[in-house]
């Protein structure tokens, strides 16, 4: 069955990025270039309200990353259950849904790490450096991620953050820290990896103590800004919480066994597309500097649970959907073996399918029966061949027992310049599938 296909570029195409949370109360703790913007969520609920003419509605967010779906939904009042896999991630949308924080606490812990500062600790060789290569500058390496005195100062913050009493905060501070973490980096964040910045070796120079003071005015201008809101929203309504809704793991298995069958109305979420980008890997500084993941065995593990939207890891041979669209891209793609610039290419795009149908398979027994899905996603392309991604979702959806109502198209994502073929770039969807 073909699938309608409708131009949303109006409605969406403005709205399916994060850009417009970045200056958004609470939103803008951590810049986060694969989310999208807190109207997408608001104009989707409108929608659903009115379709389904209901006003309980029990939510889900299966990939939670910096926690824009649960936490723009309480503000609204809705219950949003939610998965997030990167324990950085989930630091970051769990610190966003907090809503006890106080501003006396918060100045508090401020003073507690400004005094620390005045007194910062001596550290041994072996803490500067870490297991990660490349993390911190020293003798025997190019490059490097951090510059020794940059790890010397941002020690002293974890350090001082280590000893708060209070979880909370610990957790709030350090995504502060993650706030700043890349602007006194070596490096940026370009798409899919990081890269140096310019001259990097000969502009970045900051001391120990500038990197206190550009945390200090991040807390300040930022977070007690947003606080002290809080505050202020506090003394009028009660607000409420999808914190203990969110859940640190794999939402391949946690869909099966942390929610009821049957209860959610509607679920928006944007899955890892599947372009070969490997958050482990784009968010490597945030999860190595702050001690999110120790050593080698961490970063393999945390791939293994991550949705298989690329190749870090060899998953065996796997066995392939049946769905014509997809035989017949991997067909296509295979003819090109010979140039592959990694042999688990194929395994990949089999793997993601698999992942997505597990994902169904547990929607299909936690959605309620007027139950929504809006999920967006991007094709691909591997040798100017098109993997129509909704397509394929599309048909899943329905092998699982759900209608597709259609696919909305928001706009069009530039290919990267090996798939000259496809010259009119690849469309990014929202597709309607209804149980
Ligand atoms: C495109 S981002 C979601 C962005 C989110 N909508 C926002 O606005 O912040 C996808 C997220 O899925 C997470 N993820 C990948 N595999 C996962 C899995 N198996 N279970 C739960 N989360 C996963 C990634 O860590 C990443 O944070």
């Amino acid at each position: 069955m073909a699938y309608r296909i409708v131009d949303y570029s109006e409605e969406y195409g403005s709205i399916m990025q994060f850009g417009k949370n970045k200056s958004v109360y609470i939103h803008r703790w951590y810049p986060f270039v694969e989310g999208y913007s807190k109207e997408f969520i608001s104009k989707i609920v409108d929608e659903y309200k009115e379709i389904q003419k209901c006003e309980n509605i029990v939510c889900l967010e299966p990939f939670a990353g910096s926690g824009t779906t649960p936490l723009e939904l309480q503000d609204m009042g809705y219950l949003c259950y939610s998965f997030e896999v990167s324990p950085f991630m989930y630091d970051l949308a769990c610190c966003k849904m907090e809503t006890t924080y106080t501003i006396k606490s918060f100045d508090n812990y401020c003073e507690q790490i400004v005094g620390y500062f005045s007194k910062p600790d001596m550290y041994s060789e072996k803490k500067i450096e870490t297991n990660f290569k490349t993390l911190v500058e020293h003798e025997n390496i190019d490059k490097w991620l951090l510059n020794r005195e940059v790890r010397l100062g941002i020690l002293d913050i974890l350090e001082g953050i280590n000893k708060f009493h209070s979880k909370k905060y610990q957790r709030l501070f350090k995504v502060a820290l993650a706030s700043i973490l890349l602007e006194v980096s070596n490096v940026y964040r370009n798409g899919k990896c990081v890269s140096y910045k310019e001259n990097w070796k000969d502009t970045i120079k900051y001391s120990r103590s500038d990197v206190h003071q550009i945390y200090l005015n991040r807390l300040n201008d930022v977070f007690r800004e947003d606080i002290l809101q809080m505050e202020r929203i506090k003394s009028k309504k009660k607000l409420f919480s999808n914190r203990k809704y969110c859940y640190y793991g794999d939402c391949r298995k946690l869909i099966f066994n942390k929610i009821p069958d049957n209860i959610i109305n509607l679920v928006i979420t944007s899955p890892p597309y599947l372009n070969s980008r490997d958050y482990t890997d784009t968010y490597m500084v945030e999860l190595k500097a702050l001690g999110y993941m120790g050593d080698l065995t961490a970063v393999r593990e945390l791939r293994e649970k991550t949705l298989r939207s690329h190749v870090q890891i060899k998953w065996g041979e796997l066995e392939t959907l049946e769905i014509d669209e997809l035989k017949r891209s991997l067909k296509d793609i295979e003819k090109y073996k010979d140039r592959f610039w990694n042999s688990e290419l194929l395994n990949m795009i089999r793997g993601y399918f698999l992942d997505i149908n597990t994902l169904f398979k547990g929607l299909k027994s936690k959605m309620a029966s007027n139950g929504m899905i809006f999920f967006n996603v991007a094709n691909s392309a591997y040798y100017n061949v098109e993997i129509e991604v909704d397509m394929i979702v599309c048909k899943i959806a329905e092998n699982n027992g759900f209608k597709v109502a259609e696919i909305r198209e928001a706009r069009r994502v530039k290919t990267s310049s090996q798939q000259k073929g496809i010259a009119d770039g690849l469309r990014e969807s929202v597709i309607v599938i209804k149980k």
